[in-house]
């Protein structure tokens, strides 16, 4: 009998590091949600400008977000442990004539310095190794009133044939073993850590795929992808 054992975290992410800015490639589904996902942040500080505003962008991959935030006068920090990650992300900020600070490390074992006034963790907590414990530090590197924004995904039998059986295996939407079935987070777990961890206003929006518009769209649906953002007491 052979077993296939599933790649690391970190190699997986290493062998896509050149796909992060192919509009059509393995993270296309990344590149639609875009619109979406900076939108929900502007509504967050109720603002389209976010100039000045300390933001770090935690997993950045090769920038998509990042970029984007900088653009409206962010000041970013974006970590990824992945240093081909930062190396694409470094380069495509430069052709952009973007300053962003980027920097390898892994979160999960090394410190972050910094203060920041929001934290953004868009899918990542689902490839961590303890996300729970990753929560707690994570409260000291934000400001008084700081803010941090997820996206993760629901675990329950809709999530894992939308997201592993139907975008993974068969539409190929995503690359093959990018997800984990059983590190999938429900809303309500997350919520309890964020609480015990001196978080309020704590608040969640689904992110739904429309398939006969073809198109993205932020609902109260919250069984599948979902945004989460709260602030720090
Ligand atoms: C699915 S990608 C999301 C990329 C980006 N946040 C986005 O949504 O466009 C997850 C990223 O998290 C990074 N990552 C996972 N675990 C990490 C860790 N412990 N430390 C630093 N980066 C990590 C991976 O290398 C990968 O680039």
């Amino acid at each position: 009998m052979s077993f296939k054992l599933k790649r690391s975290e970190f190699d997986h992410f290493s062998g896509l590091a050149s796909e992060w800015w192919q509009k059509n490639g393995k993270f296309k589904t990344l590149h639609d949600i875009q619109p979406i996902r900076i939108k929900f942040i502007q509504e967050i500080f109720n603002k389209k400008n976010l100039e000045k505003i300390k933001i770090l962008d935690l997993g950045c991959g090769g920038g998509l977000i990042s970029e984007e935030l900088a653009k409206l006068g962010a000041n970013v920090t974006g970590i990824d442990f992945v240093k081909e990650n930062i190396h694409a992300a470094r380069i495509h900020a430069k052709q952009n004539n973007l300053k962003i600070n980027y920097k390898t490390l892994n979160f999960e074992k090394e410190r972050i310095n910094s203060k920041f006034d929001m934290i953004i963790i868009f899918e990542v907590l689902e490839h961590l190794s303890n996300w729970k414990y990753f929560l707690e530090k994570i409260q000291f590197n934000l400001n008084p009133n700081g803010k941090l924004i997820i996206s993760t995904i629901n675990r329950n039998l809709l999530s894992k044939l939308l997201t592993i059986d139907i975008a993974e295996n068969y539409l190929k939407w995503i690359p093959i073993n990018t997800h984990t079935y059983y590190k999938f987070i429900k809303p309500n777990e997350l919520e309890y850590i964020l609480r015990e961890n001196n978080f309020k206003n704590i608040k969640f929006k689904g992110l739904e795929y429309q398939p006969l518009k073809k198109e993205w769209r932020l609902s109260q649906m919250t069984r599948v992808n979902y945004f989460c953002s709260c602030k720090l007491n």
